[in-house]
This record gives structure tokens, C-alpha cells and sequence, in this order.
């Protein structure tokens, strides 16, 4: 058997977000954004969590930046806060926070390592909640006045910009099942949260491409594989409407300017409000990119049901697979189904920007942490994006979630995701098994011999 290698320009890296990982939340002129005020209530985040001090990457990104280059990573993914750099919002921008960014910026590429921007992963001001947040239309011309700063503050340093990091888990979660910041419960609200997002994701385009900044711009959505627990139709109708709510409806928007047919229909025998759309709206929206980010952690397994009003699906665990600390099963054909379908459905190029697992992560007697599950998973994953490029698909990059443990959202700390371990008390690192494994892999551009087995 061969080595699996990838192709020449292949580009290999990690993804971690501004609020998961720098704390500093009231610093320098911070204000207040939607995720420190739901840590604040109660029930909300396990163990009471919050980002105050996160990994402390504020303080600690030149140290963090080497850790990046000891990994080997050609690219790290990281996001701006808005109200670290806009405190209200709108207007004046905070000196201080865009000379944090810079900073970071420029350690990260003294250590080799090229940066890829994110523009918003969900941390949006209070304040600008405070005006309806994503229900308000302006959300998205206020979010693209940020963009602009930061384009005009970074014109050809970042080669890889996003826009909105996963419009469906912040819209669905965030106005859907309250289960993140800024926890609103009502389905029609969601539908027009994920419309602005969507919106402001083609703003941003615009704005990228008239600001002249270097580099390529995409957005990156959640894109899980559904698949039907069984052949009865009802099962098949309903594995289609939950790709319809979480995937189609954003892909279709951003592909071909249009939401489908089939969920528009359900959704209006549901009873449910769909957003108003403007004229230029949907031409907006559908922008050309320069590329798709797709993020894949498991598949759902679907079967007609009561649950998910108004979806009546219900997502069902099967016992023949493995779990991880998430209690996601791992589905690595599932990626290679995604990223296949991706490809054939809507012919862009791909660049995965999250893949990875949480495991129970402890440091050993040795002082080492050893992961080979997580190492398994990497593998297994890698080897179905190198089979779906062999059969065609056009996939740039692979950026693991994460560089670093880090803060997962409304499961606090307890969830490791990273290739580094960090021992919150002390902020020590410690490069786990998988972080290594992974600089090999970068280093030889593939699998060896005997792990492609
Ligand atoms: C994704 C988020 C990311 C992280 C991973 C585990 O949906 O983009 O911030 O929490 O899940």
C-alpha cells in the first residue's frame, strides 16, 4: 500500500475563535459582547463557565505563536471581536484592540504561520443585541463598517479571510433553542437571524473586493451528513428536511440565491414567519467567493418523529459506532459523503475549516498527554478527504478544530478539543500526542505507509 500524500500547495492548519480563547473580557477598552452576558445567567454554560480568562490568549499569543510553528501549521484560523475593536458597536474604533490583532498577526507570521481572519464567530456586542441584534436588518451593514476596519488595518497580510463563521449554529442556537448566546427560543426569529447573517456574509464580500485587501474570502457553514435510519419514505422525507433546515437552506441561498422550495413550502404549513426578502437581497447573499469553508464533526442519523418543532424529525444514536467526549459519533464516511456532495451539488472549491474530537484528556504520570483516539479520528478523517479528492472533489486545505483547548460554549471548559493541552490554573501548554502525530503529517504532506491501513 502507498502513502497517502496530498497534493503540492495542500494547506494544512487549526481553527480556534476570539472568545473561546482570549479572554481579557473587560480589557483595554472591551466592551461587553453577547456571549459574556449569557455566561452571566445561571443554567446557562455548564459549571458556570465563562471567557474571562479563557486561555488567556491575549496576554499569551506570542508564546502561543510558537506553539503554532511547533505544530507545524501552515495556517491558524482565528476570529476578531467586534466589541474588542468597535466597544459600541458602531463608529469609534478601539486603538487598543486593533494593536492586539496586530500584534498576534505579526507573531504568527515571525513563527512561519499564515493567518486566516475570521470576521464574526459569534461574539457580537451587547450593545449592538441591545438593537435586536440579528433580528435587525442594519446588523448587517454595522457588522460589514467592522469588516472595513479591519481590511483597511490588515491590505495584504492575511491571505485567507471568512465572513461569518456557521450562520446556521449561531442563528439556530443563538434565536431557535436558546442554547447559546443570546438564548431566544422562536423558529421564525432563527429564520430571519440566519437571513441577515447571510446578508451580511454578501456585504462583507462586497466590501473585501472594493477594499482592494490581498487574499481570498469565503464563509464557513456547519455542514453535518443526514442519513435516513431506514428506506420507509417517512424516514427519507424527514432525513431530507433536517439537510433542508441545516444545510440546504444556507446553501442554496449562498449557491444559486434562493432558499428551497420544499422547506419554503413546510415551513408556511407550519405556520412559521418566513423573513422578508428585499429587492437585491438574494443577489447579495449569493456573491461569488473564492471558496466554501466546510465544517464536519459527525453525521445525524434521522427518523421521522415528534421532535425539533417544526423539523418532526428526530435524530436517533446508533450503538454500532464510536463516541467521542462530545457523545458524537464518529463518522469519517460521513465526511467523505459530505464533502462529495458538496462538490458535485455545487462545484466550489473547499477549504475544511473545522474537523476534530473531544476526548477525556489527562496529563500522564510522564507529564505527556497521551490521545490516541483523538489521533485515530485525525487519521481516519484525513484519509476520507484524501479518497474524495481522488475522486474529484477540489479541496484546498484542512484546518483541525483546535490549536488549543479552549472554552466550548455552553459546555464550558470540561470538553478538550485542542492538540495543545492547557491547564487552566496555570495556563501551562503541553503538546498532546495528536498536536505531533499532526506535525508529521503536515511535514509529509500525508499519511505514511503504515497508518494507511
Ligand atoms: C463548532 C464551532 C467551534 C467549536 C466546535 C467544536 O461548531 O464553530 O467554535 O465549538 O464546534
Amino acid at each position: 500500500m502507498n502513502n497517502l500524500i496530498f497534493p503540492k500547495d495542500f494547506i494544512w492548519g487549526a481553527s480556534a475563535a476570539s472568545f473561546q480563547i482570549e479572554g481579557a473580557w473587560n480589557e483595554d477598552g472591551k466592551s461587553e459582547s453577547i456571549w459574556d452576558r449569557f455566561c452571566r445567567t445561571p443554567g446557562n454554560v455548564d459549571n458556570f463557565d465563562n471567557g474571562d480568562v479563557a486561555c488567556d490568549y491575549y496576554h499569551r499569543y506570542s508564546e502561543d505563536a510558537k506553539i503554532m510553528s511547533e505544530l507545524s501549521l501552515m495556517v491558524q484560523r482565528m476570529s476578531i471581536s467586534w466589541p474588542r475593536i468597535m466597544p459600541e458597536g458602531t463608529g469609534k474604533a478601539n486603538q487598543k484592540g486593533l494593536d492586539f490583532y496586530r500584534r498576534a498577526v505579526d507573531s504568527m507570521l515571525e513563527n512561519g504561520v499564515e493567518p486566516f481572519l475570521m470576521l464574526y464567530h459569534w461574539d457580537l456586542p451587547q450593545c449592538m443585541q441591545e438593537k435586536g441584534g440579528w433580528l435587525n436588518r442594519d446588523m448587517a451593514d454595522y457588522l460589514t463598517d467592522m469588516a472595513e476596519l479591519i481590511f483597511r488595518t490588515f491590505p495584504k497580510e492575511v491571505p485567507f479571510w471568512g465572513t461569518i463563521l456557521e450562520p446556521q449554529i449561531h442563528a439556530y442556537h443563538g434565536y431557535w433553542d436558546g442554547k447559546h448566546a443570546p438564548g431566544l427560543r422562536d423558529f421564525s426569529s432563527a429564520l430571519l437571524a440566519a437571513h441577515n447573517l447571510l446578508r451580511a456574509h454578501g456585504s462583507m464580500v462586497q466590501a473585501f473586493r472594493s477594499s482592494g485587501s490581498a487574499g481570498e474570502i469565503g464563509i464557513t457553514n456547519y455542514l453535518p451528513s443526514h442519513i435516513p435510519v431506514s428506506d420507509r419514505p417517512e424516514d427519507v422525507a424527514a432525513a431530507k428536511r433536517w439537510d433542508g433546515c441545516w444545510n440546504r437552506w444556507f446553501l442554496d441561498a449562498l449557491h444559486r440565491g434562493v432558499y428551497p422550495e420544499d422547506m419554503v413550502e413546510w415551513y408556511r404549513g407550519k405556520g412559521i414567519v418566513l423573513p422578508e426578502i428585499l429587492d437585491g437581497d438574494m443577489e447579495r447573499i449569493s456573491q461569488p467567493t473564492d471558496f466554501f469553508g466546510l465544517n464536519y464533526y459527525y453525521s445525524y442519523f434521522i427518523e421521522n418523529g415528534e421532535d425539533r418543532w417544526p423539523l418532526d424529525v428526530k435524530s436517533v444514536k446508533p450503538a454500532d459506532r464510536e463516541y467521542t467526549a462530545m457523545g458524537w459519533p464518529v463518522c469519517p464516511d460521513g465526511f467523505y459523503d459530505d464533502l462529495m456532495r458538496c462538490w458535485k451539488d455545487y462545484g466550489q472549491k473547499i477549504i475544511v475549516t473545522e474537523n476534530g474530537a473531544a476526548y477525556s484528556d489527562t496529563v500522564s504520570p510522564d507529564g505527556c498527554v497521551h490521545d490516541p483516539e483523538r489521533i485515530a479520528f485525525y487519521r481516519s478523517h484525513i484519509k476520507s478527504m484524501h479518497k474524495a479528492i481522488t475522486d474529484g472533489a477540489d479541496i484546498r486545505g484542512y484546518l483541525i478544530w483546535s490549536s488549543f483547548d479552549n472554552f466550548e460554549w455552553a459546555l464550558g471548559y470540561a470538553k478538550r478539543f485542542g492538540m495543545t493541552y492547557v491547564d487552566y490554573p496555570t495556563q501551562r501548554r503541553i503538546i498532546k500526542d495528536s498536536g505531533r502525530w499532526y506535525a508529521d503529517v503536515i511535514r509529509r504532506n500525508g499519511l505514511k505507509e503504515e497508518e494507511n491501513t
